[in-house]
C-alpha cells in the first residue's frame, strides 16, 4: 500500500447473474478523505460499496472478482472472514434502520459485544464516546434504555453512525444517508461527515452534487459501472477531464 492508502480497490468487477454491474474499478484512498461517489441512477454505486465489505456476495447469485485492500490486507484474501469484514468497515444505509427490539444504548454496543466486549465500563465508556461523536448524546443521555426506533429520522440515521463508528472501523461506508432525511437532520450529517475525517476514512454515496462538493475532498463520477473520472472534487465540478463528467455535473444527463 501507497503511504497514508487507508484502502485500494483493483480491478473489481460486480455481477448479478450474467449482468455485470461494476466494471473494472480501481481506486485508492488515502486516510483523512472523504470520497463522493456520484453517478446517475443504477450506474453502480450502491454494488460497488456493497463489495468494499463484502456485502454484495450476501445477495443470491451475486459475486465479485478483485482485490479490496484495507489497511493492507486483502479483504477477499483467503481464509478472511466476511463476518469480521463487515464488523469493521462500517455501513450507514439510506433508509435508517436501527435494530428493532434493542435499546438506544444496546444499538450502539451490539458491534463491541459481538466482538467479546462485555466489561459493562468498557461498553459505557464507548457508547458514550460514539454518541457524543455523533452529537446525539445531549439527545439520548436520558433515553438510552428506550427502544432505538422510537427516536426521529435524523437521530435513528446519527445512531446508525454512532454504531458504526463505536467499534472504530478505519472505514465507513455510506449509501445515500441522508436521502431520507429533513434539511436540518441532512445538515448535521453533513457537518459530522467532515468533523469525523480526521479519524475514519468515508466513502458517500450521494446523488447530490451540492452534498458532494461541500463535503468530499475527492469525487468518483460512476457511469454504467465505470469509474469514469477519480480525483479532487474541486477539480471534478470545475474542470472535469472527461465530457461525460462534464455533461453529468452540469445536469445535462442522468
Ligand atoms: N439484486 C439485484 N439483482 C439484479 N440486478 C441488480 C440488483 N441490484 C442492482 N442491480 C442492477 O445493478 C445495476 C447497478 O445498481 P446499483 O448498484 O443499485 O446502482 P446505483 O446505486 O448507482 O443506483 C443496475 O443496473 C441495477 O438494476
Ligand atoms: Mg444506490
Amino acid at each position: 500500500m501507497a503511504h497514508g492508502e487507508v484502502l485500494r480497490v483493483e480491478k473489481l468487477n460486480a455481477f448479478f447473474g450474467a449482468f455485470q454491474a461494476v466494471k473494472d474499478v480501481d481506486i485508492s484512498v488515502k486516510h483523512n478523505e472523504v470520497v463522493a461517489l456520484i453517478g446517475p441512477s443504477g450506474c453502480g454505486k450502491s454494488t460497488f460499496i456493497r463489495c468494499l465489505n463484502r456485502l454484495h456476495e450476501e445477495v443470491s447469485g451475486a459475486r465479485c472478482t478483485g482485490d479490496v485492500w484495507l489497511d493492507g490486507k486483502n479483504i477477499y484474501g483467503p481464509g478472511v472472514d466476511p463476518v469480521l469484514v463487515r464488523r469493521n468497515v462500517g455501513m450507514v444505509f439510506q433508509k435508517p434502520n436501527p435494530f428493532p427490539g434493542l435499546s438506544v444504548f444496546d444499538n450502539v454496543a451490539v458491534g463491541l459485544k459481538l466482538a467479546g466486549v462485555s466489561k459493562k465500563s468498557v461498553l459505557e465508556e464507548a457508547v458514550t464516546t460514539a454518541l457524543k461523536k455523533s452529537a446525539l448524546w445531549e439527545e439520548v443521555k436520558d433515553k438510552l434504555k428506550q427502544p432505538g426506533t422510537g427516536l426521529s429520522g435524523g437521530q435513528q440515521q446519527r445512531l446508525c453512525l454512532a454504531r458504526a463508528l463505536a467499534v472504530k472501523p478505519p472505514v465507513i461506508l455510506m449509501d445515500e444517508p441522508t436521502s431520507a432525511l429533513d434539511p436540518i437532520s441532512t445538515a448535521k450529517i453533513e457537518e459530522l461527515v467532515v468533523e469525523l475525517k480526521d479519524e475514519v476514512t468515508v466513502v458517500i454515496v450521494t446523488h447530490n452534487m451540492q452534498q458532494a462538493s461541500r463535503i468530499s475532498n475527492k469525487t468518483a463520477f460512476f457511469l454504467l459501472g465505470e469509474l469514469i473520472e477519480f480525483g479532487k472534487t474541486s477539480n471534478i465540478f470545475t474542470k472535469p477531464q472527461n465530457t461525460k463528467t462534464e455533461q453529468y455535473i452540469t445536469g445535462r444527463f442522468g
